[in-house]
């Protein structure tokens, strides 16, 4: 069921760099609308704009990016907000959760400081009543002997147990929007789980909305309401989770299911996409950008630009020759893609 007023309408979102000389058009055009509770995933290789685009939404983009188009949250845009307006925004009504919990968290303080300190940035609280809702927030992310942890720095949580205390510091001020960016990408498989299963639970109870990104479809099969596929900074195809894994219409897509991961391999290794590599962003060819990669290119694709459209109800995407049927196994998905690459 969709509400009128989307929690988050993004439209024609582009962003480019001009350093040095080079101008890198990072996201071009991109557009989605998601509503409250719900989880959409990104998901596409690596530099195809999944954290650019995601970045700009926060305003926490270097100032040498160049961005435009619409982001509007609740109504309210958020594209072109000064620093203090964007402030009020962020972590009270979108939060984020990097890969890299080590490095967001301050190495010198305890954890317990850190939530409470999380807190009180956004609430009006004593003193007493940020700790107990830190204490709170930790059992809220089932962390482990929650009070007893509270006095501890982060070197002494395991990796799983970090990212849960990320995941905390991010609820403090109960946003609307979570944007877990690679949230899981370097914890083992099982922790991986635990940690999805958590967010999951937690949409469950708070009705807050999120965005996984990955380069994981398989975390997108299982987690996702809807998946957008990126590609070279657009969206290559867009539908729900539900359909899009029974009939994949993009070639890069039934590509990417073939990276998906198995329980024989560690989630953290960088996975074998596809043969070739993405297109220079300074220099993007005229037609498909996938043209050069795709066994099924024709002088067409590599001449003209495919449409980002709502081809099917529901169901977006860009490529003049869609895959037909359903979607390959895992084991097959490799053989779309051009064998002298
Ligand atoms: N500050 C910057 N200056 C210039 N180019 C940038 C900057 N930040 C990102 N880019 C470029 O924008 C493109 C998109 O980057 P982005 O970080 O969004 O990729 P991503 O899809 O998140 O990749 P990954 O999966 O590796 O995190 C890349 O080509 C990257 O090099
Ligand atoms: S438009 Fe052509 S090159 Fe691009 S993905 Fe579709 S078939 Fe392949
Ligand atoms: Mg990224």
């Amino acid at each position: 069921m969709t509400s009128l007023v989307p929690l988050l309408e993004v439209t024609e979102l582009r962003v480019r760099f001009d350093t040095r000389g080079r101008r890198v058009q990072a996201v071009n055009g991109l557009s989605y609308r998601l509503d409250a509770g719900r989880t959409l995933a990104i998901i596409g290789e690596s530099g195809s704009g999944k954290s650019v685009s995601s970045r700009a939404l926060m305003g926490l983009l270097p100032p040498a990016a160049q961005v435009s188009g619409s982001a509007r949250f609740s109504g309210v845009e958020l594209l072109g907000l000064s620093e203090r307006q964007m402030r009020r925004h962020r972590g009270a009504d979108i939060a984020m959760v990097f890969q890299d919990p080590a490095r967001s968290l301050n190495p010198t303080m305890r954890i317990g400081t850190q939530i409470t300190e999380a807190v009180r940035a956004h609430t009006e609280v004593t003193r007493q009543e940020a700790h107990n809702r830190a204490v709170e927030l930790l059992q809220l992310v089932r962390l482990p002997a929650a009070e007893a942890r509270f006095h501890e720095y982060p070197h002494q949580l395991s990796g799983g147990m970090r990212q849960r205390v990320m995941i905390a510091i991010a609820l403090a001020a109960n946003p609307k929007l979570l944007i877990a960016d690679e949230a899981t990408t370097a914890l083992d498989v099982t922790t991986q789980a635990q940690i999805m299963e958590l967010l999951a639970e937690l949409q469950q109870r708070l009705g807050t909305a999120i965005i996984l990104i990955s380069h994981d479809l398989g975390l997108a099969a299982t987690y996702a309401h809807d998946v957008i596929v990126m590609y070279a900074g657009r969206a290559v195809e867009y539908a729900p989770a539900s359909r899009l894994f029974k009939q994949v219409r993009m070639p890069y897509t039934r590509a990417l299911l073939g990276a998906i991961p198995r329980l024989d391999r560690p989630s953290h290794v960088e996975l074998p996409v596809t043969p070739g590599q993405p297109p220079d962003l300074t220099r993007l060819p005229p037609g498909c950008p996938f043209a050069p990669r795709c066994a099924h290119a024709t002088d067409t694709c590599r001449e003209q630009a495919p449409p980002f459209d709502e081809h099917e109800a529901g169901h977006w995407w860009a490529c003049w020759h869609p895959c037909a049927g359903e979607a390959p196994s895992i084991e097959t998905a490799g053989a779309v893609l051009a064998e002298d690459q």
